[in-house]
């Protein structure tokens, strides 16, 4: 048999996933189940809806995995899964499948850290990457610039002070009434705004590489108050720009200071049409290798979970089966 095929369980927050990555590298397959449509009327996501519906959709989505990768259960080598950071309900229901599947296939079980999996979504993509790179991950509950000097080997140089990138999208959305999630409806409704109507604020623009979105968001509140026949398009579109701004700044500071040979992006808002544009051009004027994966490789899903689990296997070996959940578990520098 040749390379070692990992199967992927993804729980944190409202996509129940499993995918069987072979070696880190290959995928057989990815199965992603949204809840969006179960959240959407809430505005955000339920913890308790979302813990019922991956106890419901976890068994099919496996089973699905397995399938499309065309194994046996008894030909999967090991099974990782999320650990955290996430929701503690909807963690627990991924780790505990994890561990039985684990336990009754004779297999090892492997912690995932759940950002680390997203650093490792652009390298499933790009396995020739030319290192190092300065990573955005940007996600619902992370924001993040990190240096990947190699698999395993990074240094996290700035973070958010207050709100993510993704919560600063989805909070604003709620707020114009653009619905849930709010990244995609802001995405959308921006490509009919003008950029440049509203000049909200950058916060901590000029020095180093973390991030404050809270008070953007405040703007935006205070800006719709005072005028209220503003043009929603416009205020999202001005929004964003400031957004992508500030993380398109940063990111290139950082790969300047770094000697980084390429940016690359990660977590869900990657998917913003504007930030991946955007990118793209910084890294044509400075020279940089851009790596934009996919819009579904930047969302939450189980292949970047399997081919983390395996880099941790081969430098961690298997964790104990004793391994708990952990909703505020933090990515911390490996270098
Ligand atoms: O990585 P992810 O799927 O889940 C977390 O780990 O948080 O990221 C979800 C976040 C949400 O805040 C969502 O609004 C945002 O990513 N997002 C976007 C876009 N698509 C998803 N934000 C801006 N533009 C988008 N096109
Ligand atoms: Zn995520």
């Amino acid at each position: 048999m040749t390379g070692q095929r990992i199967l992927g369980i993804e729980t944190s927050c409202d996509e129940t996933a499993a995918a069987v990555v072979v070696d880190g590298r290959d995928v057989l397959s990815s199965v992603v189940s949204s809840q969006v449509d179960l959240h959407a009327r809430f505005g955000g996501v339920v913890p308790e809806i979302a813990s019922r519906a991956h106890v419901e959709l976890l068994t099919p989505v496996v089973a699905r995995a397995l399938v499309e990768a065309g194994i046996d259960d008894d030909h999967v080598d090991a099974v990782a899964a999320t650990v955290g950071p996430g929701l503690i309900g909807a963690l627990l229901v991924g780790v505990s499948a994890a561990k039985t599947l684990a336990l009754v296939w004779g297999v090892p079980f492997v912690a995932v850290n759940h950002l680390e999996a997203h650093l490792y979504a652009a390298l499933l993509e790009e396995p020739d990457l030319d290192l190092p790179v300065v990573v955005l991950l940007v996600s619902g509950g992370h924001t993040l610039v990190v240096l990947m000097e190699g698999r395993g080997r990074y240094r996290i140089l700035g973070s958010t002070i207050d709100d993510a990138a993704g919560e600063a999208f989805d909070k604003v959305a709620r707020y114009l009434g653009l619905g849930y999630p709010g990244g995609p409806a802001i995405d959308r409704i921006a490509m009919e705004g003008d950029p440049q109507a509203i000049a909200f604020p950058r916060a901590i623009l000029d020095e180093g590489y973390d991030f404050s979105f809270s008070g953007l968001k405040t703007a935006v509140v205070n800006h719709v108050r005072k005028h209220p026949d503003v043009d929603t398009a416009d205020v999202a579109a001005s929004f964003q720009e400031a957004v992508v701004d500030v993380l398109v700044t940063k990111a290139r500071r950082a790969a300047r200071d770094h000697g980084a040979k390429g940016l690359c992006l990660a977590g869900g808002v990657a998917a913003n049409s504007q930030l991946r544009e955007r990118i793209l051009d910084a890294c044509m004027a400075d020279g940089l290798q851009a790596f934009l994966p996919s819009r579904s490789m930047c969302t939450d899903n189980a292949a970047m979970v399997a081919a983390a689990g395996w880099y941790r296997l081969r430098s961690d070996g298997p964790s104990p089966l004793d391994t708990g959940a952990s909703p505020n578990l933090r990515l911390t520098s490996t270098v």
